[in-house]
């Protein structure tokens, strides 16, 4: 169905915890080493949240930062999506939360939850309000604080994850407007969904003595399993979009992958052809900041102005779920 209406992002940004936590501050709280985790991921430090700092906090920072971008007041909106899997509470949502924050009611806001592809999700979902004209400008915030889920009893996961947002703005853009959401696809396998979870906590396992003591609130992956999935399904996301747009790789200025190992950004450019120099980067800063990698990375390369307006952007992800998905874009 063509949409009545097209989108466009009109303005990002992004907020990091002032806390700098690098691979040498592990060092000496687990049994592994700097050498380790560079080679193995591409991470050099993270971000940790402070005390009294919650997901809302970091998302309203980006969120204003965004609205500045996008030269809008907070009044201006008309829905809030915020994908995350560490909310502030389970209920009410984060969106709520920050939707408050903002000073702004009577607009829907919801969280949704789509592990590491949160935001390609709520970008997608933004999309379609847009196009069908229900809305003109809805705010998509990727808010992520995994460090309060860290299991400091397994290194091989610990060291991998950081905290951060990441907060675009959607807007209906003329049909003139070179700048537009292309397309997006997205896609889920709950056949692979213990491989990746956090086990305690909801229904199927409500918090207890013995589940604290077991350690199940924390983060369990397999992440040998989960690394080649990865890879898969961020390829074929990419190659399905690419295709139904009848574009080569050659044609995409930029690719911003998920950044959750800088060796499955790599396995993934070269599976897809592109030229590395294409590929944004930002692992080595803020390690893997689950659904917020990639609107922090979108902003950074939007700021440091090596996306332009005119350029054409991929941006593909992988997470919990398990679920995939992609957003193809013209800056
Ligand atoms: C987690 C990950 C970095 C582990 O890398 P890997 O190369 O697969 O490493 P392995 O798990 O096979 O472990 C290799 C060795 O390193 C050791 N190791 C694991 N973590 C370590 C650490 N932090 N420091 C030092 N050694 C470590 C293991 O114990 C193992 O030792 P052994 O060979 O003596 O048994 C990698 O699998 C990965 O990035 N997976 C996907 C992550 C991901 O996508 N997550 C989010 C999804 S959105």
């Amino acid at each position: 169905m063509n949409p009545l209406y097209d989108a466009k992002i009109a303005g990002t940004g992004k907020y990091v915890p002032k806390k700098i936590v690098n691979n040498l501050d592990l060092e000496k709280k687990l049994d592994t080493s700097d050498e380790w985790i560079r080679t193995r991921t591409g991470m050099w430090e993270r971000r940790y949240k402070s005390e009294d700092e919650a997901s809302s906090d970091l998302a309203y920072e980006a969120a204003l930062r965004a609205l500045e971008a996008a030269n809008l007041k907070a009044k201006d909106l008309d829905m809030v999506v915020v994908g995350t899997i560490s909310p502030d509470h389970s209920f009410p949502s984060t969106a709520c939360i920050l939707s408050k924050k903002l000073g702004i009611k009577d607009i829907p806001a919801f969280d949704l939850s789509a592990g590491c592809s949160g935001f390609i999700y709520a970008t997608s979902v933004a999309l379609q309000f847009i196009s069908t004209g229900n809305y003109k400008n809805v705010l998509v915030v990727g808010v992520e604080i995994l460090t309060t889920l860290i299991n400091w009893q397994d290194r091989g996961t610990a060291v991998l994850f950081g905290d951060g947002a990441g907060a675009a703005i959607l807007t209906r853009t003329e049909r003139n407007d070179v700048s537009k959401i292309l397309d997006s696809d997205l896609s889920s396998d709950g056949t692979f969904g213990e491989l990746l979870i956090q086990e305690a906590g909801g229904s199927r396992c409500p918090a207890s003595i013995e589940s604290v003591k077991n350690n199940k609130h924390t983060l369990y992956m397999e992440g040998n399993k989960i690394f080649k999935l990865a890879v898969r399904s961020m390829q074929a996301s990419c190659e399905k979009i690419l295709k139904r747009n009848n574009l080569d790789i050659k044609k995409i200025d930029w690719l911003i992958p998920h950044q959750a190992n800088f060796r499955i950004i790599e396995t993934l450019g070269k599976k897809l052809h592109i030229d590395s120099g294409k590929v944004i980067v930002t692992i080595d800063k803020y390690a893997n900041t689950s659904s917020s990698t990639i609107p922090i990375a979108l902003d950074e390369a939007i700021k440091s102005k090596k996306i332009r307006k005119g350029d054409l952007v991929l941006l593909v992800a992988f997470g919990a779920g398990l679920t995939s998905g992609s957003i193809l874009l013209r800056f």
